[in-house]
């Protein structure tokens, strides 16, 4: 089994200036989405240094990998223009700013197609998109698939970047002609990096960079080392588990009763927002993988946890419920036992990954459809969705240009998986599932927020993917 998916050249997918269709996005997890939550506590789970964020604007926020985190993705394909802030940085502040409803100028190129390439919005309407240049003459792909006949590259790559270069600049033309103010540049001739395509665009400020920002866009509760259940994480030290970000939403909430007028009209606005629900590994990783430090491994079988695990899931979900929120996104579970921290600490016994974690895993993955079906059954109103991360992580990573599935792209610290600070990380990042010894790249990140919000297989959602979710 490979944690990495699958994509077809054709699929890259263009997303332009949808309106915003909910007013607010509120997000729960763990490190897949913490945007700096961790930063003020104390805990090994913090990753404010280089080279975490080498590929994101800002540098290093807390995020815990190269760029855009899931959540960040989740939110331009919505409409936000600006990040939604971290839960942190938003009780500090000036709740009162003024918002920006306004949809315009949100064109949001997305391409996840087999090649190294990723176009960038800024919601500035100034996008400079690079072609892709001659992949099938680069050392590693003619290696690997070998030089065609009387030529010195593999020419059904070159043939393929053909075909995408010809496709992205009609895109960028339509872009163009559509958007009567948009700026989409076509660059030719430069084998492109992420990097340098950031580069490109450094003058154009990504996002507002005041803190505290307006929390009735939503705020980002997530929590790096954090779980389902309270101790989870806890030898890392400090981290707010679900529990304790579904207490700081209410304190939200209380906020927002001041903001919004009249008061009685604050659970309408919450029934409309998003909110997107990323947890559940660290109960495995750092909780029932780690009997040196928790007991649940001997309290309870794989599938008395699974099922622990679910209990306590469903009634933080009905406090979430029970707090306005109807639009519901629970995101599954990956294959835990492909993540090279795993990798490094149990025996695979030929597979190329530990087949038990991930049968134990998905014996939780397995409770969560039920689990939806049950409260949108019993919840009036509900709308909650399941995104299986297991439909989307399924095919052949090749099929998108990844190289590495089993090893991390930054060096890593051996006391801790997470990068050794200031290491220098790989340079093709978009050839890597990992970014460190848990955290999946942007690369990855991309894709599956994009097929959570644009399913490409039926199975990548359930019963509807987010893009219908929120147009409901
Ligand atoms: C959704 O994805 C499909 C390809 O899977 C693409 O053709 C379509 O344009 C996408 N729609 C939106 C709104 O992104
Ligand atoms: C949050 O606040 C901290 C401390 O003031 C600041 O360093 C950080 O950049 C802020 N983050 C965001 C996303 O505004
Ligand atoms: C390794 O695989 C073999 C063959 O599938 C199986 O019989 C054995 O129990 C496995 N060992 C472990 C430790 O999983
Ligand atoms: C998730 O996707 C996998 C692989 O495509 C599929 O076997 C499974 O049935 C799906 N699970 C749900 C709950 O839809």
């Amino acid at each position: 089994m490979l944690t990495v998916l699958f994509l077809t050249l054709q699929e890259f997918v263009v997303v332009l200036c949808e309106p915003k269709v909910v007013p607010c996005y509120f997000i729960f997890g763990d490190s897949l989405v913490d945007n700096g939550n961790n930063l003020f506590r104390e805990t090994t789970a913090k990753v404010n240094y280089m080279p975490y964020g080498i590929d994101f604007p800002d540098g290093p926020t807390g995020r815990f990998t190269n760029g855009r985190t899931i959540a960040d993705i989740t939110a331009e394909l919505l409409g936000f223009e600006e990040r939604i802030p971290p839960y942190v940085n938003a009780t500090n502040g000036d709740f009162l700013r003024g918002v920006n409803y306004g949809s315009g100028g949100c064109g949001i190129l997305h391409e996840t197609g087999r090649q190294l390439y990723k176009l960038y919005d800024y919601g500035a309407r100034k996008v400079a998109v690079s072609e892709l240049g001659k992949l099938g003459c680069v050392p590693q792909e003619v290696s690997a698939y070998g030089a065609s006949e009387g030529s010195l590259c593999v020419e059904t790559s070159n043939n393929l970047v053909q075909i995408f270069n010809a496709k992205l600049k009609l895109v960028i033309e339509e872009l163009n002609y559509n958007l009567g103010d948009a700026n989409f540049v076509y660059v030719s001739n430069v084998i492109t990096s992420y990097a340098q395509l950031l580069g490109f665009d450094k003058p154009i400020q990504p996002f507002a960079t005041a803190s505290g920002s307006d929390i009735l866009n939503g705020v980002n509760y997530a929590s790096g080392a954090s779980g389902i259940r309270d101790e989870s994480g806890m030898h890392l030290g400090d981290r707010i588990s679900l529990s304790g970000q579904l207490i700081n939403h209410a304190t939200t909430i209380s906020h927002l009763g001041r903001l919004i007028s009249p008061p009685n009209t604050v659970n309408n606005y919450l029934n409309k927002c998003l909110y997107t629900i990323n947890i559940g590994s660290n109960d495995y990783i750092n909780n029932y993988l780690l009997p040196r430090f928790y007991r649940t491994s001997v309290q309870f079988t794989p599938d008395q946890y699974a099922e622990a695990l679910i209990q306590q899931y469903t009634l933080q979900l009905r406090t979430l419920y029970n707090n306005g929120a109807r639009k519901i996104v629970i995101i599954g579970l990956g294959f835990i036992g492909c993540i090279p921290q795993e990798l490094a600490n149990f025996p695979t016994n030929g597979s190329s990954c530990v087949n038990s974690i991930n049968n134990n895993v998905q014996l939780f993955n397995n409770r969560l459809k039920p689990l939806i079906d049950n409260l949108n059954t019993n919840l009036p109103g509900a709308q909650f969705i399941y995104i299986n991360t297991t439909s989307i992580s399924s095919g052949d990573p090749s099929a998108i240009g990844i190289k590495t599935v089993n090893a991390p792209c930054c060096v890593v610290s051996s006391s801790n998986g997470q990068c050794g600070p200031n290491q220098v990380p790989c340079s093709d990042r978009q050839k890597f599932v990992f970014w460190d010894n848990f955290h999946p790249t942007e690369l990855l990140n991309q894709v599956t927020a994009t097929r959570a919000y644009n399913a490409t297989l039926p199975s990548d959602a359930y019963p509807t993917d987010i893009r219908h979710l929120v147009q409901q």
